[in-house]
């Protein structure tokens, strides 16, 4: 048996402060294996972001166990590349800036940093505007930049937190597009929280589903439609039925 590339066993977690005591997640077991393109929907305010600070280590203290590639969160060095709902840009710094900041943060020569980063500005459509500002560029020009940041995280991990959820519908499903051509082609295992149950279906081999807090898995869903996807698979019956029984499972 191959060692998926995270899972958490068990997990469990409270919020207790002096007043009271919050309850989040209730024995959360799931994974991801390695390439592999995993999603979590669930209500608001479930816990689904409490999952990520998890993995993130940004939250210390949880009862269960999380593993990367099967050794100990704790233990793991492996850094994972983590996008927050907010493209959290600095709005001081240009794109090219920004978007190095992970290899700036490695001890990179910042020179050398700027040629590697350079290149990959075509493939994330960003080309021409390696010396913008963030209020410069559009809501999406944006969301692909903080993207091409986290990619450039030298982790075989992505943690993406409702990364789309500030589009409008169309600039929504460019990026979506984009993000399956990108995932292709870099070959990294994403986990992936959206309140979009079709934008799920679209991009996922797996879906889980949390309950309302504190969360516990519902349902976990295997997604068959073949790689690479096509945009007509949202109108077949098949699509519909996935969302069925998703929504049904939400009810
Ligand atoms: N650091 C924290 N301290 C106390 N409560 C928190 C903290 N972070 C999140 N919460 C609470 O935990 C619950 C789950 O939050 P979150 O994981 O952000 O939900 P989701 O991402 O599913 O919307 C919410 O009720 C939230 O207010
Ligand atoms: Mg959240």
């Amino acid at each position: 048996m191959h060692t998926p590339k995270i899972r958490l066993t068990n997990v469990h977690k409270d919020y207790i402060s002096k007043r009271d005591e919050l309850k989040v997640l209730k024995d959360i077991n799931l994974y991801v294996n390695k390439g592999e393109f995993v999603s979590i929907i669930g209500p608001s305010g479930c816990g689904k972001s409490t999952i990520f600070h998890i993995i993130t280590k940004l939250e210390k203290t949880y009862e269960g166990i999380v593993e990367i590639d099967g050794e100990p969160l704790e233990k793991s060095k492996e850094r994972t590349g983590y996008m927050h709902q907010k493209d959290l840009l600095m709005p001081w710094r240009t794109l090219i800036d920004n978007v190095l900041l992970p290899l700036e943060i490695e001890g990179k020569n910042k020179k050398e940093a700027k040629e590697e980063v350079r290149k990959y500005f075509d493939v994330f459509g960003l080309e021409g505007f390696e010396e913008a500002y963030p209020n410069e560029l559009s809501g999406g020009m944006r969301q692909r930049g903080a993207l091409l940041r986290t990619f450039l995280v030298d982790s075989e991990l992505l943690l993406l937190d409702e990364p789309f959820g500030a589009l409008d519908a169309i600039n929504r499903s460019k990026m979506q597009e984009w993000l399956l051509k990108i995932w292709h082609q870099f070959k990294r295992s994403v986990l992936f929280i959206t309140h979009d149950i079709e934008e799920a279906i679209y991009l996922s081999d797996r879906i889980y589903v949390l309950s309302e807090r504190p969360a516990k898995v519902l349902k976990e869903v295997q997604i068959d439609f073949e790689r690479p996807r096509k945009k007509d698979i949202v109108v077949t019956e098949k699509f519909l039925n996935y969302k069925k029984i998703l929504m049904d499972s939400l009810k």
